[in-house]
């Protein structure tokens, strides 16, 4: 079996890439570890920044997110007892945010590269990519799929970054004393807008997923395991952390989703060797307070789109030579942007009094002054 591309991982880094591919006339096949049922109902990340609803509206997977995406026009960060709105249209004007559960744009990749007649493949056992300096190949379950070029798209965990050889990679990361436990309840959000709360008993988060469904994070200690948590456990712990502000109450419902994702940075350097160009988590990660995770893996994608399309297109070269460093610019720049974020808003155990007077000083400095604000809203709706 033979394609242009093959793609490790049926993430939204690896359909995007199928489907803007083909697009461009260019043929890839995709091979999933898990199965279409898994990958489709896989909750995560929710904040679409305008850059990233821009790709999806052009690539023609946009219309559901269009219908059902919750555009949002700021954020609260809420601490010391009050409220403070970043109002993103006075101080980023025209640019926004948009509310979509991944899981969603999973679901409209998969149905749109199903239509195209794209081959997308499931439950594929032991993945393992070869020939990376010269010619590259994939085998699976027995088979083989030759290529000219394979993308890793496969995640932190995924076989492609693992199989450059040692020594090419310069690693750079940092483990964060807590984690998140997130769920999904089916209840009506109790704030229009996302909440970004710090409080002495540790960070919360509310968010959304549509008018009757609210994402809620809390922090907790790194060895939290979802057992430790029951639904009573949840929703006080929820209320103590939100219910900070005069007149608020938080609305409570069934629980339909729960788990621990650890809180983590890191990124590989360079994400390429070779024929083998990493794209998403499988080259970078960030902890999910800036909100940047699925973003970056979306402008990862459209860069090496571009370079594809030129070596393709024409044989040049250049723009896939130049693949790590073009994404790498950003990449970093929402590593320093999540831990400044995660930093501003969350309880270290190591905490003295003196750091805890500086956290403050800081959020009062970020809801006061515009140029602050100015910083985080720019950030948060993503560099163009
Ligand atoms: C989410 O809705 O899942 C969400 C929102 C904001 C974040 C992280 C996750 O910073």
């Amino acid at each position: 079996m033979r394609t242009q591309v093959g793609i490790i991982g049926a993430g939204p880094a690896g359909l995007l890439l199928s489907h803007l591919l083909h697009l461009r006339g260019i043929s890839s096949v995709v091979l999933e570890k898990r199965g279409r049922d898994y990958v489709e109902r896989r909750v995560r990340a929710g904040v679409l920044e305008q850059g990233t609803v821009d790709t999806l509206v052009e690539a023609g997977v946009g219309e559901r997110l269009r219908r059902e995406g919750l555009p949002h026009h700021g954020i609260e960060l809420r601490y010391g007892g009050a409220g403070h709105r970043i109002p993103f249209e006075k101080l980023v004007p025209g640019r926004s945010i948009t509310v979509y559960g991944q899981q969603e744009v999973v679901k409209d990749l998969i149905a749109a590269r199903l239509a195209a007649g794209g081959d997308v493949r499931f439950e594929i056992e032991d993945v393992a990519v070869h020939g990376l300096e010269s010619e590259p190949y994939v085998t699976f379950g027995g088979e083989r799929l030759d290529c000219e070029v394979i993308a890793g798209c496969d995640g932190f965990h995924g076989v492609s970054r693992p199989s450059i050889p040692e020594g090419v990679l310069s690693v750079f990361e940092r483990e964060y004393p807590f984690a998140w436990l997130g769920i999904l309840a089916k209840v009506a959000p109790s704030s229009e807008e996302l909440i970004y709360t710090r409080t002495e008993r540790g960070f919360a988060l509310h968010s959304m997923r549509s008018p009757t469904v609210s994402r809620f994070y809390l922090q907790v200690p790194a060895d939290a395991r979802v057992e430790d948590w029951p639904d009573e456990r949840i929703w006080a712990e929820l209320r103590a952390r939100l219910e900070s502000v005069p007149g608020f109450t938080l609305g409570t419902g069934e629980i339909t989703e729960k788990g621990v994702t650890p809180m983590r940075a890191f990124v590989a350097e360079p994400m390429q060797y070779g024929r083998l160009y990493l794209a998403g988590d499988a080259a970078h990660i960030v902890p999910p307070t800036g909100a940047k995770g699925l973003n970056l893996a979306v402008a990862d994608v459209r860069v090496l789109t571009e370079a594809l399309a030129a070596y393709f297109g024409h044989g040049s070269a250049e723009l896939l030579d130049g693949y790590s460093e073009a994404c790498l610019r950003r990449v970093w720049r929402a590593q320093h942007f999540s831990w400044w974020m995660t930093t501003l808003l969350h309880t270290f155990e190591d905490d003295d009094p003196y750091g805890r007077r500086l956290q403050m000083s800081y959020l009062e400095y970020v809801t006061s002054s515009e140029a602050a604000a100015t910083t985080l809203a720019e950030n948060y709706v993503g560099l163009p």
